[in-house]
């Protein structure tokens, strides 16, 4: 079997996660953290695993302890009293939780947002764009997410550099070590939140915070330290993603061995095509998505995983957390056509990015907005990009739930 977790798997995971499928479908493994877990990869296991109802996603299922280390979950959310939000918790508080959080999250508000995505994008493109080199991940696929989800929030300006300050401590230290940094981070973010919350309460305005408090006052209730959860985790679970959907995304598109689909992926600028684009955005997300993992889940009970009619695979103890691998699942064979392949125009693609079931991403239509607006005004805009090393030299952070790279060096014709 080959070796998870070292640099080279870091690097390219996916022959790895070739191997899993073929060999150990449900695989048992020790994490770099010294946690045993389980690792499910075919894709109509890992569809059925993200919405098992024997699964649960509390981590007190598993151990307090571990969650206090901060060796399962995001680190310092239960010291800093962040955990009741929708990853951790199971119906129904987690239904109640959604609805509320829905009412205000609506598609209507995301698509009215997409003007000032777009004036964000090429805000941060006029930054570098009469340069000729720019680092891509620092200077547009990391601001733009903190941006976005900060306005959305209801952050007011003068306070967003403070934001981004505190998640790019998230982002730095969110590989497998020191989870000390995030836990700082994740701290003060707590902190400013329920700030803001405590603010907001008495000047409502038309962001998701007052969104959020105003739905809390139609019946269902919505404790303050919901509320900063909530907040918490929209910002935390909206913003490395984006990050890594735009970074991996450009790396996929000006590789050159995807030649003709970056020229499909111009012609779709060019010509205006946001029908040909968003197909594309759901394309990059299957074929090398922001989320490797979802996050964790832990048996309810002692429980066998693996589809019908399958020989039935190992079967797992109770409190044993289980991770259902992504990346894994959208290149299996079994589901997708020439599944390494990248083709922006593939038709069926139900790919597990935004996972599946009830915890299926909240931010799903933020995100393609996102991802859409912010890849074609850069293929757009800069003329002659390309990568500035080979592709292969690129570093990837080696996060476990999240992959995305350290820095996306870049070149082009510099505008004037
Ligand atoms: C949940 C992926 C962007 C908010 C999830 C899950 C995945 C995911 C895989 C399910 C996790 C699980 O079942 O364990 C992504 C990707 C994104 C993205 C790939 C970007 C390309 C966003 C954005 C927001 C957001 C922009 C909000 C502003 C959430 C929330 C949940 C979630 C709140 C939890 C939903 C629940 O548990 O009910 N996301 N996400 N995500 N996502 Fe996203």
């Amino acid at each position: 079997m080959t070796e998870l977790f070292t640099r080279a798997f870091a690097d390219d995971p996916y022959p790895a996660y070739a191997a899993l499928r073929r060999d150990a479908p449900v695989h048992r493994t020790t994490l770099p953290s010294g946690v045993d877990a389980w690792l499910v990869s075919r894709y109509e296991d890992a569809r059925s695993a993200l919405a098992d109802p024997r699964l649960s996603k509390n981590p007190d299922t598993h151990s307090r302890a571990a969650h206090a280390a901060g060796k399962v979950g995001i680190p310092g959310e239960r010291s800093s009293g962040l955990i009741t939000h929708l990853l951790n918790i199971d119906p129904p508080d987690h239904t109640r939780l959604r609805r509320l959080v829905s009412r205000a999250f609506t598609p209507r508000r995301v698509a009215a947002f997409e003007p000032r995505v777009q004036a964000l994008a090429d805000g941060l493109l006029d930054a570098f764009a009469a340069r000729g080199s720019a680092d891509l991940i620092h200077e547009y696929a990391f601001p733009l997410p903190i941006y976005a989800i900060c306005d959305l929030l209801g952050v007011p300006g003068e306070d967003q550099e403070q934001l981004r300050d505190w998640a790019g401590q998230m982002i730095r230290h969110g590989a497998r070590a020191p989870r000390g940094g995030v836990a700082r981070a994740v701290k003060r973010i707590r902190g400013y939140l329920a700030e803001l919350i405590h603010r907001k309460r008495s000047d409502l305005g038309d962001d998701l915070i007052s969104g959020l408090i105003r739905a809390s006052d139609h019946g269902e209730h919505l404790t303050e330290s919901e509320a900063a959860a909530m907040a918490f985790i929209l910002l935390f679970a909206g913003f490395e993603t984006t990050v890594n959907l735009i970074g991996n995304g450009t790396r996929a598109l000006l590789d050159p061995v995807h030649g003709a689909q970056r020229a499909a992926f111009e012609k779709s600028v060019a010509d205006g095509d946001a029908a040909a684009q968003t197909a594309a955005v759901e394309e990059l997300l299957r074929f090398d998505g922001p989320v490797e993992m979802a996050t964790w889940r832990f048996a309810r009970e002692d429980l066998v995983l693996g589809g019908p009619g399958g020989p039935g695979g190992p079967r797992i103890a109770a409190g044993e957390p289980v991770l259902v691998v992504l990346a894994a699942a959208d290149r299996d064979g079994a589901r997708f056509a020439d599944p390494d392949l990248l083709d922006l125009a593939r038709a069926d693609n139900p790919h597990l990015g935004f996972g599946h079931g009830i915890h299926y991403c909240l931010g799903a239509p933020l995100a393609r907005l996102e991802g859409r607006v912010a890849l074609a005004a850069l293929f757009r805009r800069l003329p002659d990009l390309e990568l500035s090393a080979d592709p292969s030299e690129l570093r990837w952070r080696g996060g476990l739930i999240m992959r995305g790279l350290r820095d996306l060096p870049v070149s082009f014709a510099p505008l004037s």
